[in-house]
């Protein structure tokens, strides 16, 4: 999300007439889009306040130096006291007045805005893409979240749920589709919540699909509480909707997800995933776990590691509880596990992902994947990398193939994260699915 926020703060600027650089010393306007998420996303962010300043102390006093984003939100003014690290500090949904706020800067004073709104979602701004290497790009069709869940700051940072019109979302995609992009992510806090005047996520997603069948379309984030049969009808027949769901648990007892206020049962989160299963053969499944959460007892946490166990997902981010101010659990429960109980909760959790993602994947061997190709393997540059209609990892030879490509590849080995292939031929969505139909 914050990568998708930073290239619209891109387009804002360039529009402003400043071009972008590499090298902070060049600069003479940094900004720094922050994560509130987690107490240590905050502290890395001050560690590069820090050495941003000994930059500009050494190169450029007149650098101006911009807070963005959630920590933006969360600390407001208060950061401009922080030893005077920063000019500025913008909120998410600021980004507009960021000219404005730079001609204040310019004239002297601190510039500060924090406030959220209800209807901001940069629409009409067309982003300038920085990742993703001409292959793949974010679309962010919704922001801020109304689930409250009891250890999350983001309801704080980021606002009240509100969804992007979608006849916007289709243009954006049709010109990235012109643009030659072969891979789309759908981006929200939660977006099966999508609701542009009663249009649901799932004719979104029907759309947008349709707009270029050889584009693959992703989705993040999903939330438990929503996810109706007919999206995953459409995720199974639809050959560029990719069969990888990120579902995030949480936490496999039940007692924990009430305390988290997360309105499902473990009983209700195994039914989707059987029904996932089910009616989406191969697909691939992804979570978020958190281990500690207040009150957890050791109990509560064989729960959890149950649970992965059971579910096998193919992917998970795990961390450990960090409280944060303003939640609910922050107001009104105890941060009540030691650190080293979590450090420890959270190594069986990691443990119980691997052997469960390994298991998957010695299940692909001898299979045949469609690769979209993205570039030079980051371990060995005779070797590509590309990644599976299921979100995997997958190494093979180079041969002729440039990003972008599609490559019909058999997986010969694996690790828990990383599939290793031989590459077949050149292919597209079109005639893999219709292959694997026959097959
Ligand atoms: N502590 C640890 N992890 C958190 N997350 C959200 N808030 C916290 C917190 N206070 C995790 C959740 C969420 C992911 C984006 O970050 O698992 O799904
Ligand atoms: Fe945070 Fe819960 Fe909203 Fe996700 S659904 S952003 S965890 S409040």
């Amino acid at each position: 999300m914050n990568f998708s926020d930073s290239e619209i703060v891109n387009s804002i600027m360039i529009e402003r007439g400043l071009k972008p650089t590499d090298a902070p010393e060049n600069a003479d306007v940094i900004f720094v889009n922050t994560c509130s998420i987690r107490d240590n996303a905050e502290r890395k962010v001050w560690d590069r306040l820090k050495y941003f300043r000994s930059v500009k102390k050494s190169v450029n006093n007149d650098m101006v130096v911009g807070l963005l984003g959630c920590m933006a939100e969360r600390l407001k003014e208060s950061v401009l006291e922080r030893e005077k690290l920063v000019d500025m500090v913008v909120g998410p949904d600021a980004y507009r007045t960021i000219p404005n706020l730079l001609d204040e800067v310019e004239d002297g004073r601190k510039a500060v805005n924090v406030i959220l709104s209800l209807e901001e979602t940069y629409a009409d701004i067309a982003p300038v893409r920085t990742t993703g290497n001409g292959v793949s790009a974010f679309v962010s069709i919704m922001r801020g979240c109304d689930n409250m869940c009891a250890f999350c700051v983001v309801p704080f940072t980021r606002g009240r749920e509100r969804s992007r019109d979608l006849e916007s979302i289709l243009d954006e995609v049709q010109a990235l589709s012109d643009q030659g992009y072969k891979e789309v992510t759908v981006l929200g806090q939660n977006v099966n919540s999508f609701n542009d005047n009663g249009r649901t996520f799932t004719e979104l997603m029907d759309k947008v699909s349709l707009i270029n069948p050889e584009m693959r379309i992703r989705f993040s984030t999903s939330h438990p509480k929503d996810f109706p049969d007919e999206l995953l009808q459409l995720i199974a027949e639809r050959p560029n909707i990719c069969k990888y769901i990120h579902i995030p648990a949480q936490s496999g007892n039940n007692d924990v997800l009430k305390r988290m206020r997360r309105p499902y049962t473990r009983e209700q989160y195994m039914e989707l995933i059987h029904k996932m299963k089910k009616m989406i053969p191969g697909v691939a499944l992804s979570t978020d776990i958190i281990t500690g959460f207040c009150g957890e007892t050791d109990a509560e946490h064989a729960d959890t590691v149950e649970l992965m166990k059971e579910v096998k997902y193919d992917l998970a981010y795990m961390f450990i509880y960090s409280e944060r101010e303003r939640t609910l659990a922050h107001r009104k429960m105890a941060d009540d596990v030691s650190d080293d109980i979590k450090k420890s909760r959270l190594t069986e959790i990691v443990d119980a992902q691997h052997a469960g993602a390994k298991s998957n994947n010695e299940l692909e061997h001898g299979k045949r994947h469609l690769v979209l190709v993205e570039g030079p393997s980051k371990r060995d540059e005779n070797q590509y990398q590309g990644r599976t209609d299921t979100n995997k990892m997958v190494i093979f030879d180079q041969i002729d193939f440039k990003p972008g490509d599609y490559v019909e590849v058999e997986i010969i080995k694996s690790t828990s994260a990383t599939l290793f292939g031989k590459a077949i031929k050149k292919s597209s969505i079109t005639e893999f699915s219709s292959q694997m139909a026959l097959a």
